[in-house]
């Protein structure tokens, strides 16, 4: 599939401008041809009736009168009213995913369909994603668009994939989108999300659509709010609502000023110390983003608190406090189709809540081989799959790993990032042959492999906004070790002893000495009391983690904005 499109399918339309070109043709040469099924109707239709009744032989007894077919269960109704809704966002799975932004931007918009919401998902058309996918893409129209404070002008080309009901728009661009990883150093980052905020927009303008809601993602879509209420402020789309949610409040895309105003070419009115501007010389894409938002949301409850704090607040806590007022807490959900241990094909043997216990043993077993460490059902397998950077607590696992390793406990890490964290878990892996298995790697299928084969999971981390692991461990019977913060504050209930409720282990200070404890504290019930250990497992397993409850409560919040 080209990337650039030949000229004569470009339009010179400048950015708010861009006018709708019809797109038919190429949509309608993918769309399921009709001819086969009714062949294969005519044929039945036409089956000689003879040949029927002769190749059928006498019964002997006759037939038990058939069943009354089950009627089918009616659908549930689609709640009303129907809302359109524009995801923008650095990245999505399957087509591209760092960390838990991919999983929520493919999870939540099809969690939104089916609660009646048209829903397009607009993320940057990368290099990175393969062919298979490319390949499914179809071309949509392109435009040039008016970009930098000197009038520099650039390539937008849209390719589209719909696919469950969710409308997939790739925004094109080989200059900033061909080299490879979403991310990679903020000297380039800033302008290919500067030019990737206009671009949506444009996009949305160019394809006449027009949602109830934006909903941007992140700092990569920091300045689509203050776009949307300056430059475009005269078309169409100004009648959408904005919504902002923060994965993570760590990336802001923080610039000096006279950069950002290059690349982005916003008025002079947008960079004050209310909205992109910060200190005195920098420019924050975030903050202004958030000031230009009707609503933002964060992954979990308790994140929306922590983050109004100089603690977890980095920097922006005080900005935070000031929209308090439009600020909320919707913790993450995980796609219960895609994280499924009864039909996941990616695991050596599936189990579902009836053959936990045999299964995770088979899975465990399995794990142990594929790694290299000593095949055992009977050890205590810890795992851990993360970015390895310092939010992840990593220091206090390397901290406690090597008194952990007494013979009857392993380690699985999966991970990659900081070189520091990688070095030292391939040495924890070099002095502890068989017990620890440090993978450093992005690998899809074994993150399966391990979240069914261990008996627990790590989550120490220093903050976390929501975490998917910990959700994704508990649909898997593994369980949860986390510190109390953020949505693993939310999501996983302590365990306790004496009522057998709760889901797994929690410490509270970010202090190695207590991820000792909680990580104790579960090897002693594995070890003294499986009977309850493995209640634990099901409970977890029977949890819901669902997106069902959370999709709800952003429908309600769109609704909300948008009484009209
Ligand atoms: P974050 O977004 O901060 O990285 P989350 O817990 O929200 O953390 O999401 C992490 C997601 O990325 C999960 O789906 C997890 O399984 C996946 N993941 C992280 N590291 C790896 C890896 N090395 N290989 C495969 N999947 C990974
Ligand atoms: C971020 C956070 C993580 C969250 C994910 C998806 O990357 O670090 O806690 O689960 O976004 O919202």
């Amino acid at each position: 599939m080209p990337t650039k499109q030949p000229k004569n399918e470009t339009t010179t339309a400048k950015a708010t401008t861009a006018k709708a070109k019809p797109a038919a043709k190429k949509t309608a040469a993918k769309k399921p041809a009709a001819k086969k099924t009714t062949a294969k109707k005519a044929a039945k239709v036409e089956a000689p009736v003879e040949e029927k009744v002769e190749a059928a032989p006498e019964p002997e007894v006759a037939p038990a009168p058939a069943p009354e077919p089950e009627p089918a269960p009616a659908p549930e109704p689609m709640p009303e009213p129907r809302r359109s809704v524009a995801f923008i966002g650095s990245e999505c799975y399957p087509f591209v995913k760092t960390g838990g932004l991919g999983d929520v931007m493919y999870a939540l918009p099809k969690a939104l369909v089916a609660l009646n919401c048209d829903v397009k998902v607009i993320v940057p058309n990368y290099g990175v994603i393969k062919p298979e996918w490319k390949e499914k893409m179809v071309f949509r129209g392109s435009f040039d668009m008016d970009l930098c404070a000197d009038g520099r002008s650039f390539y937008v080309g849209i390719m589209e994939y719909v696919w469950d009901g969710v409308v997939y728009d790739f925004i094109d661009n080989e200059e900033f989108f061909a080299g490879g990883n979403p991310y990679t150093n903020l000297v380039d980052d800033i302008p290919k999300f500067c030019y990737f905020g206009k671009a949506a927009l444009a996009a949305l303008n160019y394809m006449e659509w027009v949602p109830d809601i934006i909903h941007c993602h992140d700092w990569q879509a920091g300045l689509v709010p203050v776009y949307l209420r300056t430059m475009f402020a005269d078309t169409a789309l100004s009648h959408a609502k904005v919504v902002t949610t923060i994965h993570n409040l760590r990336f802001q895309g923080k610039y000096n000023i006279p950069t950002l105003k290059y690349w982005s070419n916003l008025p002079d009115s947008a960079f004050n110390m209310g909205a992109l501007q910060e200190e005195w010389t920098e420019a924050n894409m975030l903050k202004g983003g958030l000031a230009y938002s009707d609503l933002i949301t964060t992954v979990s409850n308790t994140y929306a608190g922590e983050i109004q704090t100089a603690e977890y607040g980095e920097g922006l806590d005080a900005h935070l406090r000031h929209h308090s007022g439009k600020l909320r807490g919707i913790v993450n959900g995980i796609d219960i189709d895609i994280w499924n241990p009864a039909t996941d094909k990616l695991l050596a043997a599936p189990y579902g809540v009836d053959d936990a216990i045999e299964g995770k043993k088979a899975n465990k077993l399995a794990l142990q081989k594929s790694l290299g460490l000593y095949e055992d059902s009977g050890k205590f397998v810890i795992g851990l799959i993360s970015r390895l950077t310092n939010q992840k607590g990593l220091d206090l696992v390397s901290a406690v790993a090597p008194g952990l390793i007494d013979g009857n406990t392993q380690l699985v890490i999966l991970g990659t990032g900081d070189a520091e964290y990688e070095n030292n878990f391939r040495a924890l892996e070099n002095d502890h042959k068989g017990e620890v298995c440090a993978y450093i790697a992005y690998d899809e299928a074994l993150s399966h492999q391990i979240y069914a084969g261990c008996d627990a999971f790590l989550v120490p981390s220093q903050f976390e906004p929501c975490g998917l692991t910990q959700l994704i461990s508990m649909r898997y019977g593994s369980v949860p070790i986390v510190r109390e913060t953020g949505g693993l504050k939310d999501t996983v209930e302590p365990y306790n002893m004496y009522e057998n409720t709760g889901n797994g282990y929690t410490f509270d200070r970010y202090e190695s000495g207590l991820l000792w404890d909680a990580i104790n504290r579960a090897k002693t019930l594995y070890f003294e009391d499986r009977a309850d250990w493995d209640r634990m497992v099901i409970r977890d397993m029977e949890k819901d983690v669902s997106w069902k409850k959370s999709a709800e409560q952003y429908r309600q919040y769109y609704l909300e904005l948008t009484q009209w």
